[in-house]
C-alpha cells in the first residue's frame, strides 16, 4: 500500500505517495523527473547516486523514499548557480575531469559535503572523501586537482 511522504527536493516541497519499497533513487528520477543522479550498481558499490540527505553525501539507491520522508535532500541540479555552473562544476569542466560523466554527479554531491565541512581539504581527505565514488575513465588525478582547484578559487 502506498504511503504519502512529504520532503524538500532542491528547495522544493512535494508529496509523493510510494510504495515501501520504492527507492530515493527511483523517486528523484522518475516521480520527480529530476534525472541528473544516475543509477549504477544499484547495490551500494559505485556511488554514482550520491545525494544529500538533510546534507549528508546518501547512496540514494539504498535508501527507501519512505525514509526520506520529513527530509531534505539535494540532487546536482541543486548546484548551478543562477543558470550558471558553481565554482566545484566550472573546476570539473575546467580540469578535464569529466569524461563520459556518468559518475560527476555524485562525485560533484559527496565533494560539496566534504567542501561545507572542510573548505580546504587536504589531498589525502579528498581521496577519502571519494573513495565511495568510483570513477572508470579519469584515473582519479583529475578529479582531485579539480577539487583542489575549487578549494584555491575559494580563496579569493
Ligand atoms: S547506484 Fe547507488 S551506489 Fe551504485
Ligand atoms: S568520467 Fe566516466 S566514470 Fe567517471
Amino acid at each position: 500500500m502506498k504511503k504519502i511522504i512529504s520532503l524538500t527536493v532542491n528547495g522544493v516541497s512535494h508529496e509523493v505517495a510510494v510504495e515501501p519499497r520504492r527507492t530515493l533513487l527511483e523517486l528523484i528520477r522518475e516521480d520527480l523527473g529530476l534525472t541528473g543522479t544516475k543509477k549504477g550498481c544499484g547495490i551500494g558499490d559505485c556511488g554514482t547516486c550520491t545525494v544529500l540527505l538533510d546534507g549528508v553525501a546518501t547512496f540514494s539507491c539504498l535508501t527507501l523514499a519512505i525514509q526520506a520522508d520529513g527530509c531534505t535532500v539535494e540532487t546536482v541540479e541543486s548546484l548551478a548557480e543562477n543558470g550558471q555552473l558553481n565554482r566545484l562544476q566550472q573546476a570539473f569542466v575546467d580540469q578535464g575531469a569529466i569524461q563520459c560523466g556518468y559518475c560527476t554527479p555524485g562525485m560533484l554531491m559527496t565533494t560539496t559535503e566534504l567542501l561545507r565541512r572542510n573548505p580546504h581539504p587536504e589531498e589525502s581527505e579528498i581521496r577519502r572523501a571519494i573513495s565511495g565514488n568510483l570513477c572508470r575513465c579519469t584515473g582519479y588525478q583529475k578529479i582531485v586537482e579539480a577539487i583542489q582547484t575549487a578549494t584555491e578559487d575559494s580563496d579569493e
